[in-house]
């Protein structure tokens, strides 16, 4: 694990001694209660779940949007240092928006347009001009923010596909600090991504940071490929931390031509999932859920309500294990957790009917007195309980059609402290670079392979449990999320 010293001469190395964090959503979301008083609750997502130790941890500012409409930004001050969750001692620094900004940025641009496309769900886009003209704005308003917490040295990282525009934004401001970003999710091939009517000012957008971090070598080389397609003079050349990019004269004059793309992929806090899973309150949780299993399989999944978790294809291949092995039947559940996500986007409403129907569909054709093949629970638990979970399943079926990395595939394997587990992974998740030796890899789509992997899961004995399971444990110890920030803030610093 990278120590405290460490991850500070990585920040001294970009010029600055204080890191301001951006990234759409703040840990902490915020509700009005009936009776006009306030809740707060954690946000969901990996995003969060990554960034929230390394602030913990290491200090600063996090600028973001605690999740609620209309308020002004005082009273959204007072209310997150008021209800804030205790350990932390970093300051977070609310962004208002209001509900035309909810709806034309975040609903709209951020999750109608470039999520889908950036997960080849181009079908799913809504290309409406009103949303990229909101999506400027509230980056510039982001920006904004950021121009009043930021003292001159301070090194700005900004986090994913809502705030591409703001190293721009913050230039027009005269804001000149160095500033990266980190995409989360995957870069899409140039066929896909040229289809945005506004992907060049995206482009430009993102050659306002000085370093872009990414998830997968995949990414890095979608984005090259990007360049080449929008300039005719680019020039690379590789080095340990990444690859430096200077782009020909060719009308970029007010955007700075020179910068570095690495492949930083994220990780989580291995040590603290640990302790989690070893807590008294964890495992008295896991004892019951073990109790109420009996000697069954339990198959677990757990994500984020989103169409892009393959749920239905998941489903899919459950059905087609049972058909295909009926001796199975009554001795192995799916256990499916599904995280509440975007809903007011319409594409997230029929996912979650989809999603019901096809449960029910499986449930109605092989349930048994006794025994429900398919639990599916709405909800979002806290990790104690969900890292019972973890401990108590057999498998783990993570099963994305695309995603940028996939937390839950290296929680499940940190959590699993007895070694015992096997992980099935979709080759489509970013996480399948680093795991995808030691896991079952599946192509999602395919659900009569999945549904054999699932049955070679059932089958394989402990000792080859265990073998590959120690062995992802090993990889995600050895890279975890302060591990990920140093290499990132390192990466940055040599960019600069
Ligand atoms: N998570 C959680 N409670 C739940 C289910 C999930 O806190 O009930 C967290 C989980 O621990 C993980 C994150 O949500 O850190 C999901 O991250 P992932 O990268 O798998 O997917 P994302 O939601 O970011 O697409
Ligand atoms: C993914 C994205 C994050 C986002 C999270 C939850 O992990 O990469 O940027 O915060 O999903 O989605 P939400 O829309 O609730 O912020």
């Amino acid at each position: 694990m990278a120590s405290q010293d460490s991850e500070s001469n990585a920040v001294s190395q970009v010029g600055g001694d204080r890191l301001i964090m951006v990234s759409n959503r703040l840990p902490v979301s915020l509700e009005r209660t009936e009776d006009n008083d306030w809740r707060a609750h954690p946000a969901a997502g990996g995003l969060v779940s990554a960034l929230d130790p390394v602030m913990r941890r290491r200090g600063g500012v996090w600028v973001g949007w605690p999740g609620i409409a209309d308020e002004t930004t005082d009273t959204l001050r007072r209310v997150l240092d008021e209800r804030r969750h205790a350990e932390g001692d970093y300051r977070l620094e609310p962004v208002a928006l209001s509900a035309e900004d909810i709806a034309g940025f975040y609903e709209g641009f951020s999750n109608e347009v470039i999520w889908p496309l950036f997960h080849n769900r181009f079908t799913a886009c809504r290309f409406d001009p009103g949303y990229w003209q909101v999506y400027q704005r509230v980056n510039r308003e982001f920006a904004h923010r950021i121009s009043e917490v930021a003292h001159a040295g301070d090194f700005i990282w900004v986090h994913d596909y809502h705030l591409v525009n703001v190293a721009a934004a913050l230039r027009e401001l005269g804001v000149y600090n160095r500033s990266s970003f980190f995409q989360h999710i995957p870069f899409p091939t140039a066929d896909i991504f040229c289809n945005l009517p506004w992907w060049r000012e995206i482009v430009r957008g993102l050659l306002s940071y000085d370093f872009i971090g990414v998830q997968t070598v995949t990414d890095r080389s979608n984005f090259l490929d990007v360049l080449t397609t929008m300039f005719d003079r680019v020039e690379t050349e590789a080095s340990a931390s990444g690859i430096d990019i200077e782009i020909g004269d060719d009308g970029l004059a007010r955007h700075q031509r020179r910068l570095r793309i690495g492949t930083v992929p994220i990780s989580i806090d291995y040590a603290h999932i640990e302790k989690v899973a070893a807590s008294e309150e964890s495992l008295a949780c896991a004892a019951r859920f073990r109790e109420s299993w009996g000697d069954r399989t339990v198959v677990i999944g757990v994500d984020r309500l989103d169409y892009t978790k393959g749920l239905p294809e998941k489903f899919e291949a459950f059905r087609e294990l049972l058909r295909r092995h009926p001796e199975l039947r009554t001795h192995v559940t799916l256990q499916q957790h599904v995280v509440p996500s975007r809903q007011q986007v319409p594409e997230y409403i029929e996912q979650k009917q989809e999603i019901e129907r096809r449960v029910g569909e499986v449930n109605g054709e092989f349930t048994e007195p006794g025994w429900v093949p398919i639990h599916y629970i709405f909800h979002r638990m806290d990790q104690p309980e969900l890292m019972a979970h973890y401990q108590v399943a057999d498998i783990a079926l993570v099963t994305p059609l695309k995603d940028g990395m996939n937390l839950v595939a290296k929680e499940f394997c940190a959590a699993k402290r007895d070694g015992n587990g096997v992980l099935i992974l979709s080759e489509f998740a970013g996480a399948a670079a680093e795991l995808g030796e030691h896991a079952l890899l599946v192509n999602p789509h395919d659900v009569v392979s999945t549904a054999e992997c699932i049955h070679a899961a059932c089958r394989m004995p402990v000792a080859e449990r265990r073998r590959r399971m120690q062995a992802m444990r090993k990889i995600i110890r050895a890279h975890n999320a302060f591990d990920w920030v140093e290499e990132f803030l390192r990466a940055a610093g040599a960019a600069a």
